[in-house]
């Protein structure tokens, strides 16, 4: 599928080869496009801004969807201000400097969706990150087999959870889960 944002995909691979600070880009922005634009959300939360990669794939899929993104290194946030200016944006797209756990607590809710892309999740960030969607609010959650042993097995065991959880179709070649939230 065409990426009109490849460019920016291409310059944080650059970004990380220069400067070693871990900003792997995501692999598979077009599907995270095609899904914010079935969602149709008002709102989106990103964890994970980097170069402005996905926040652009999020904000382009839906408009006219707010998107928070989050990033503790100011560096990552600077040049994601530039990308998201020169695609015309930034209107659309709130950079939020410091820590996810932090930022996230002076977050008002609801979001209809939530894209984590941090290096890897854990069931604290993951369980704020949920009490801020909608009730029917959707999770994109990747790099969980980044996360230690402990915390994968508890996310891997609430994600199947059918009370909390509602499995969609991966993406990222399976690699990132798409869950809706189930409220009881
Ligand atoms: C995998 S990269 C995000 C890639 C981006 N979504 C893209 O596709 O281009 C992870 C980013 O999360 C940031 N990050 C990691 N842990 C964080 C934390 N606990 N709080 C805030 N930012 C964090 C890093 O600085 C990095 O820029």
């Amino acid at each position: 599928m065409n990426d009109p944002f490849h460019h920016i995909q291409t310059a944080t691979r650059l970004h990380l080869a220069e400067h070693g600070c871990g900003a792997y880009t995501f692999e598979d922005g077009p599907s995270l496009t095609t899904l914010s634009r079935s969602l149709r959300p008002d709102r989106v939360l990103e964890l994970g801004t980097a170069l402005g990669y996905t926040a652009c794939c999020l904000a382009h899929g839906c408009s006219p969807a707010q998107v928070d993104t989050i990033d503790k290194d100011p560096l990552h946030l600077r040049l994601a201000a530039r990308h998201l200016e020169n695609a015309g944006l930034m209107d659309r797209v709130k950079l939020h400097l410091g820590s996810f756990d932090t930022v996230i607590d002076n977050l008002s809710p609801f979001y209809d969706m939530a894209f984590f892309d941090g290096f890897a999740p854990s069931p604290q960030t993951i369980e704020r990150v949920r009490e801020l969607l909608t009730p029917t609010g959707v999770l994109v959650c990747a790099n969980l087999g980044l996360a230690d042993l402990q915390s994968a097995r508890k996310l891997t065991l609430d994600f199947n959870d059918p009370a909390r959880w509602k499995s969609l179709p991966n993406i990222e070649a399976g690699q990132t889960l798409v869950l809706r939230k189930v409220t009881p």
